[in-house]
């Protein structure tokens, strides 16, 4: 199958074409318009996204692909009532690096607040025909107290799953590919292709 990966977050297509091996994944083309993303949740969001894309797709892709993913993802964190969330991708626009938007994101959390966060992942698939559907993943953890190792991308070295001492940006990404939001996404995901498209 192969599969028009609606995002130019080049991140993400590195996962992708990871968690979603034995897929072509098609990377989005770098001269494509960026897609809007201006729903309050998640889903929203990824569906907004696979939709458009699948729109511009049909009427301006170079090659025929089976189907258009998209992910919306972000990290919520509880002392930040949830936030940067669905904002994760806008958070801090000021500044280019996520080293220093990390070192932001950590100051704007009071000392001795609850450090509980997780990354969520949703994704939206749309078939070329037919209606699209998501599947979401999450992964819980805590905020580390300081921007830690140099894996992965974005928010990955602030956050320290469960069950874990070392940051996403630390550990190495197979264990991420383990239990991340976004694997968990995958793997729904995955079933409900075995499980057919449009069942
Ligand atoms: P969006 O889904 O395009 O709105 O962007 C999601 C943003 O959330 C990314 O740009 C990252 O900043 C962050 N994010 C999502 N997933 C991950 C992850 O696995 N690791 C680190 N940061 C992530």
């Amino acid at each position: 199958m192969k599969i028009l990966l609606a995002s130019s977050n080049q991140g993400k297509l590195a996962e992708f074409r990871q968690l979603l091996d034995g897929f072509e994944m098609v990377p989005w083309p770098t001269d494509a318009p960026s897609l809007p993303e201006t729903g309050a949740f998640f889903q929203d969001n990824a569906l907004q996204k696979a939709e458009g894309a699948r729109a511009w797709w049909l009427e301006h892709g170079l090659e025929p692909v089976d189907g258009v993913l998209a992910d919306d993802s972000g990290l919520c964190v509880d002392a930040l009532w949830g936030g940067p969330g669905v904002l994760s991708a806008r958070f801090a626009p000021d500044l280019a690096s996520y080293r220093d938007k990390n070192h932001r994101l950590l100051a704007m959390v009071p000392d001795g607040a609850d450090r509980s966060a997780r990354f969520v992942c949703v994704l939206a698939y749309a078939p070329l025909q037919g209606e699209p559907f998501t599947a979401s993943g999450t992964v819980e953890g805590s905020l580390a107290f300081a921007h830690r190792g140099d894996g992965g991308f974005g928010y990955d070295p602030i956050f320290i799953p469960d069950g874990f001492d070392q940051t996403f940006g630390e550990l190495p990404a197979e264990t991420k590919h383990t239990l991340s939001h976004r694997a968990r996404a995958c793997a729904a995901l995955r079933e409900r292709f075995r499980l057919g498209v449009n069942p």
